[in-house]
């Protein structure tokens, strides 16, 4: 990598911007959320995909972080980062051999299960190396994406409780159906609704053994709704830390029309690079540095107000200025903010840390491209 610029304004683009002290204020405020309701915080790594960012989630009082893939922690494993659950069921040789291999390196490595073959997978390596590992009942939330039906979940549950290389500490209830539902009203009433239903369960899996300690949930977008739920126990958010345009949309407690509760500590940079349309410029951010799904990006500062992004291609984005607006000049930087985090984070090797105008360190996406 060449030598890094020490102004924000020196940058290369496309490249990803960091906000320290938003992003901390971020993970401040979640933590202190969390920690008023006597809930532990596991941040979702799969957003950020960054172990540095996860060592500073965990300095600032998470007891781990979750990881999406086993790829992922093995990456985070690598990185000295502990406390890890893997929030996506294993249903291959090859997977749980993978999982195995880092449960032997990292005892505190937990799991999800959802499936009797899972369970008799995972059973059978662990004993062909003399091993246990801690694990919790993946149970469907309403997303119907993974987990086991709640009607089948104390069946699957008795089964992990007969193989004694399997420690049920818990479940994990992922709601992810509900995170983005436009209203506040309607998004509380669908969370409690669901995870209401998944602490029942949770009451019922509790009687059967007294390692059941764990009930992991919640999203960004109902954290403060779900922190109501007596019974959970620790928080799975991910896109706070970051934030996007996705989520930016949707109303909050305090703002009917946008979520106010974090602020967007991350930026997209692109530049200018062609001017010779009317009422268009064409910037250098295409699909390779700005993932298609989620909300519309957001072009920061008040001079550009009116300005639109749309997608321009693989490799350039159109940005359209209405007529009362002066258009940007050749050469200019616009400051994004993306559409949905995660995936637009995985198309990048690092983020730039900036503190206003400065540049103030690196951090590699070292997750990045750890989809497995
Ligand atoms: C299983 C699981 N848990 C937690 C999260 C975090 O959700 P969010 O980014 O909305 O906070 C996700 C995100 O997709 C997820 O898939």
């Amino acid at each position: 990598m060449n030598s890094v610029p020490t102004r924000k304004s020196d940058l290369d683009t496309p490249c990803l911007v960091l906000d320290l002290d938003i992003l901390n204020t971020n993970i401040a405020q979640m933590q202190t959320v969390a920690a008023g309701a006597g809930k532990r915080l596991r941040p979702h790594a799969k957003t950020h995909k960054c172990s540095a960012l996860a060592r500073r989630q965990i300095e600032a009082g998470a007891l781990g972080v979750c990881a999406a893939k086993v790829s992922e922690a093995e990456a985070l494993t690598k990185a000295g980062i502990s406390g890890i659950l893997v929030t996506g069921p294993v249903a291959t040789p090859e997977k749980v051999r993978r999982l195995v291999e880092l449960r032997a390196a990292v005892p505190a490595l937990m799991t999800v299960v959802d499936h009797r073959a899972g369970v008799e997978l995972l059973d059978q390596a662990l004993r062909a190396r003399g091993l246990t590992m801690d694990v919790l009942l993946d149970v469907d939330a309403g997303l119907h994406r993974t987990g086991v039906k709640p009607s089948d979940a104390l069946e699957l549950a008795g089964q992990i409780l007969a193989r004694p290389s399997l420690r049920l500490k818990g479940m994990q209830a992922y709601a992810g159906q509900v995170q983005h539902i436009q209203t506040y009203e309607e998004r509380q009433a669908a969370s409690l609704a669901c995870l209401r239903e998944a602490a029942e369960l949770f009451r019922k899996l509790r009687r059967l053994t007294a390692d059941c300690v764990i009930f992991s949930a919640s999203g960004t977008g109902t954290f403060d709704i779900d922190i109501r739920i007596p019974e959970i126990t620790e928080m799975q958010v991910g896109s706070y830390v970051c934030m996007d345009a996705e989520y930016r949309a949707i109303g909050s407690a305090g703002d009917a029309a946008r979520f106010t509760s974090f602020a967007p500590a991350l930026r997209l940079l692109t530049t200018v690079i062609s001017a010779n349309q009317n009422g268009f410029v064409t910037v250098d951010a295409g699909l390779k540095a700005l993932y298609r799904h989620g909300g519309v990006p957001e072009i920061m500062g008040a001079e550009h107000a009116g300005m639109a992004y749309d997608w321009f291609g693989d490799e350039y984005g159109k940005v359209s200025f209405p007529d009362t607006v002066a258009p940007p000049p050749l050469g200019s930087v616009l400051e994004l903010v993306t559409s949905h985090c995660d995936p637009t984070i995985n198309l990048f090797d690092r983020y730039y840390l900036t503190r206003g105008a400065d540049v103030v360190g690196v951090w590699p996406i070292d997750l990045r491209g750890c989809s497995q």
